[in-house]
């Protein structure tokens, strides 16, 4: 077995509390544990990059879901990249860069087959959470093959600054769109959108009536809705939506900390009349379009034609104020935590 040093313990996130409605810092535990040797087939990884994902917060509820919710007491788990300190598996050496599931931790110990090794020269670490991994391939999987985009539509999306919204808009400019529209939480994001994503109109949703802001950024309509939001701009898009309009609903984080039910649509009605197709997606379902996506993705970022962000927040002892930042708007682009 090869390895450096391995410390005899580790920082890491337990959940301690379940959170009724907005998660609050108390509903967390920073824990010292023991790090372990990785038996056969395993290897130990000290984390570069923890992940912050809407996602977690459903994990967080005692619900079942298409992800078991986060056991009480016990560490939480997430995307992580990182360097193997310690390998047990064939063809894993001291050094190699890996992304993994064992995040919202220092060191992990994880099999050997449930990583997948990720190459530093091609890009920064951070960006195999991003722009190059799962969020990437949720806009990229989300825009394409479930809201079927052709060239020549017009596309609007929710929670454009964020870290598959920001792909979302640049994506199908480069693929042709007659007119990308997106939505976002300050003047600062919907200045970002337009002058460095090439976004073609951008409105902060906390001015007014998303049905009204969208309907100045979009007087003619829209094709497609990629929905990270739902709620209130759900209803708006729905109006928007012209006749076989089509909206991937990949999100809904305006409602993930509410604790009654959530508002709208209540315009769902229109979807017939105006024959729209109203999809959910799960980026596990699309897992096949992987090699395709890094390499077109690949290509837009080597070239300069897209752009991505992050917003990096230092120390495994603030993941959970990243967490909440990240609930709370603090972030353009992808939020990460570097430890
Ligand atoms: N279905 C799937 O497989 C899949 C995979 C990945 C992500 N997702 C979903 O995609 C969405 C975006 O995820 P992400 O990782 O890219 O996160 P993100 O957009 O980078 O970060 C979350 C953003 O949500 C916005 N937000 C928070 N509360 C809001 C509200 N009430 N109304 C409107 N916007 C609000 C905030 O930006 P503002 O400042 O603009 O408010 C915040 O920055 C989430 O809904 C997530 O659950 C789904």
């Amino acid at each position: 077995m090869a390895q450096q040093d391995l410390p005899a313990t580790g920082r890491e996130w337990h959940l301690a509390a379940r959170p009724q409605g907005w998660p609050a810092p108390g509903d967390f535990a920073l824990v010292e544990a023991p790090v372990r040797q990785p038996g056969p087939g395993e290897i130990t990884v000290r984390n570069a990059y923890l992940s912050v994902d809407p996602y977690m917060r459903g994990r967080m509820n005692d619900v079942k879901s298409y992800v078991p919710p986060y056991a009480l007491g016990a560490p939480m788990d997430g995307g992580a990249v990182g360097h193997v300190v310690a390998s047990n598996a064939e063809g894993f050496q001291v050094g190699d860069a890996v992304l993994h599931g064992l995040g919202w931790r220092e060191y992990a110990t994880v099999d050997a087959a449930r990583t997948v090794k990720v190459d530093p020269e091609l890009a920064p670490l951070s960006a195999y959470l991003g722009v190059l991994g799962m969020p990437g391939l949720t806009a990229y999987a989300g825009l394409l093959e479930v809201a079927s985009f052709r060239s020549g539509d017009t596309v609007f999306v929710s929670g454009a600054a964020g870290a598959v919204g920001s792909l979302v808009g640049q994506i199908a400019r480069l693929k042709g769109a007659k007119r990308v529209i997106g939505s976002a939480g300050s003047a600062e994001k919907v200045a970002t959108l337009v002058d460095d994503y090439g976004f073609d109109a951008a409105f902060n949703y906390k001015e007014g009536p998303v049905a009204e802001l969208l309907g100045r950024a979009a007087p003619d309509g829209i094709d497609v809705y990629f929905d990270n939001v739902g709620g209130e701009h759900l209803e708006a898009a729905i109006g928007a939506l012209r006749v076989h309009g089509r909206a991937t609903l990949c999100g809904a984080i305006a409602q993930y900390n509410d604790t009654s039910a959530p508002a709208g649509p209540r315009n769902l009605a229109l979807a017939i009349g105006k024959r729209l197709r109203l999809q959910g997606m799960l980026v596990s379902d699309h897992s096949a379009l992987r090699g395709q996506f890094l390499e077109e993705v690949g290509g837009w970022l080597r070239d300069g034609s897209l752009r991505y962000d992050e917003t990096v927040v230092e120390g495994v002892e603030n993941a959970v104020e990243a967490f909440l930042g990240m609930l709370h708007g603090a972030n353009i682009g992808k939020m990460v935590v570097q430890v």
